[in-house]
C-alpha cells in the first residue's frame, strides 16, 4: 500500500518582529505578563494590503526549492487558514494562481489550529486513492486584520503620538488574546512513497461544535442584513482563554495516548511530538501529563507567537532545515483549535 513522505518544506515570516514592549505602546500590557503566561517574546504581522495567500507564496516557493521541484510537479493544494484572504473564494486557489499551478485542485481547510492534522489525513487518502501524487500543504494566517487597535503607526514606531484614550481602552479590553497571535506561513510538500511503513500510522481526530462560543470570530453569513449593518466588533475574536486552556490540557494528552494505543506504538518510539504553538504552558502541561521530556516537543512560540494553522508547518520547516526532522522518522502532530477541532496524527515521514 502506498503512503506519503515529506520531500520539502518552507516558511515565510513577514517584516520585522514586534516585541511585547512594542505592543505596550497600543494597549496596557507588559513583557513579563506575556512571557510568563504564554512564552511569547515577539511576533510578526502581515503588511497592509496583503493576506495569507501572499505569505504562503514565498513559503511554497521555498518548499519547492528545497524539494528541487517546479510548480508543475504539484497536483493538489491543501491550504490551512482561519483568516482567508476573502470569505470566498478560498486562499488555495489564489495561491495556485500566483504560484503558476493553474487548474490544479486547491482546497481550503477550516479546522483552525488543527488544520494540519486534517491535511495530513486528507493527503494520505488522496495519495492512497490515486487522486494525487504530490501535494503542497500550506498553513498561512494574517491575524493582523483582526487586531483591536488602529494605531499601527504607533506600534511600528513611525509616530511619536499616543493612541487616543478610547482606542487604548478598546485594545486593552481585548489584550488577553490580542498579544497571543502572530502572522506567518509554512509549507510542506508530501509525495507518494512506496517505502514500507511510510505515511500515516494512526489518527485520532475530533470535532465538537458545542464549544463554538468559547473561541470564535463571529463575522459571517449568519447575520441577515449584515452587509448594511456589520460592525467592527464582529471582526474581533471571542475567546474564553481559561476554558480553552483547560480543554487543551485534558484533550491533547488523552488523544496522544489514544493514537499510540490504537496504533500499537509506544510514545517512546515517537521521534518528535510536533504540537500546535498556542501557549508554551499548554505544551509543557501536555508533556507533564504524558511523562514526556519537553525536549521531545519542540517550541518556537517565543519567536512567532500563535500563528494558528501555520504553527505546525513553520516548526516543521525549522526542524527540516536544521536537520532535526529527517526522512524515516516517526512524528506525532498534536493540536487543538477553535471549533473545537483536536487530535493527534502519527506519521512515518
Ligand atoms: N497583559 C497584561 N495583563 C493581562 C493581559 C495582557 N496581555 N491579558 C489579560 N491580563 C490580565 C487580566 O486582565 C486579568 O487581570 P485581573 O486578574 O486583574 O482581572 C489577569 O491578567 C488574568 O487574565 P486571564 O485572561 O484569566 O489570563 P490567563 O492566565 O487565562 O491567560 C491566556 C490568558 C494566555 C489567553 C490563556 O488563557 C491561554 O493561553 N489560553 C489558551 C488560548 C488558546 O489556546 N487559544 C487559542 C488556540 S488558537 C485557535 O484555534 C484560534
Amino acid at each position: 500500500m502506498p503512503g506519503l513522505s515529506i520531500v520539502g518544506t518552507g516558511r515565510f515570516l513577514p517584516g520585522r518582529p514586534y516585541t511585547n514592549s512594542d505592543l505596550a505602546r497600543v494597549l496596557d500590557t507588559n513583557d513579563e505578563w506575556i512571557r510568563q503566561r504564554t512564552g511569547i517574546a515577539q511576533r510578526h504581522y502581515c503588511p497592509r494590503g496583503q493576506g495569507p495567500a501572499d505569505l504562503a507564496l514565498p513559503a511554497a516557493k521555498a518548499a519547492l526549492e528545497s524539494a528541487n521541484l517546479a510548480p508543475s510537479d504539484i497536483d493538489y493544494i491543501l491550504f490551512n487558514t482561519m483568516t482567508p484572504d476573502h470569505v470566498f473564494p478560498g486562499s488555495g486557489t489564489v495561491l495556485g494562481a500566483n504560484l503558476g499551478c493553474i487548474g490544479v485542485p486547491a482546497l481550503d481547510l477550516r479546522a483552525q489550529c488543527a488544520a494540519m492534522l486534517y491535511s495530513f489525513q486528507l493527503a494520505d487518502s488522496l495519495i492512497l486513492s490515486g487522486a494525487a501524487k504530490r501535494i503542497l500543504i500550506v498553513g498561512a494566517e494574517a491575524h493582523s486584520a483582526m487586531m483591536p487597535w488602529r494605531d499601527w503607526d504607533v506600534l511600528e514606531g513611525t509616530s511619536d503620538r499616543k493612541p487616543s484614550a478610547q482606542d487604548f481602552e478598546r485594545a486593552t479590553k481585548h489584550r488577553g488574546w490580542a498579544v497571543v497571535f502572530g502572522d506567518g506561513a509554512g509549507a510542506v510538500i508530501v509525495e507518494r512513497s512506496d517505502k514500507p511503513g511510510a505515511g500515516i500510522v494512526g489518527v485520532d481526530l475530533h470535532s465538537d461544535g458545542t464549544h463554538v462560543e468559547e473561541l470564535c470570530l463571529p463575522a459571517g453569513f449568519k447575520m441577515r442584513g449584515a452587509a448594511g449593518e456589520i460592525g467592527a466588533e464582529e471582526w474581533l475574536i471571542r475567546m474564553q482563554g481559561r476554558e480553552v486552556f483547560k480543554q487543551a490540557v485534558v484533550k491533547l494528552p488523552r488523544s496522544v495516548e489514544l493514537v499510540c494505543e490504537k496504533s500499537g506504538v509506544p510514545a517512546s518510539e515517537v521521534d518528535w511530538f510536533i504540537a500546535h504553538q498556542a501557549n508554551r504552558r499548554i505544551n509543557d502541561s501536555v508533556c507533564e501529563r504524558l511523562g514526556l521530556d519537553p525536549a521531545r516537543m519542540p517550541c518556537n512560540i517565543d519567536r512567532y507567537g500563535n500563528t494558528s494553522g501555520a504553527t505546525i508547518p513553520i516548526l516543521m520547516d525549522e526542524m527540516w532545515r536544521d536537520g532535526r526532522l529527517r526522512p524515516g522518522q516517526l512524528i506525532c502532530l498534536v493540536a487543538l483549535g477553535a471549533g473545537f477541532h483536536w487530535g493527534s496524527v502519527l506519521v512515518r515521514i
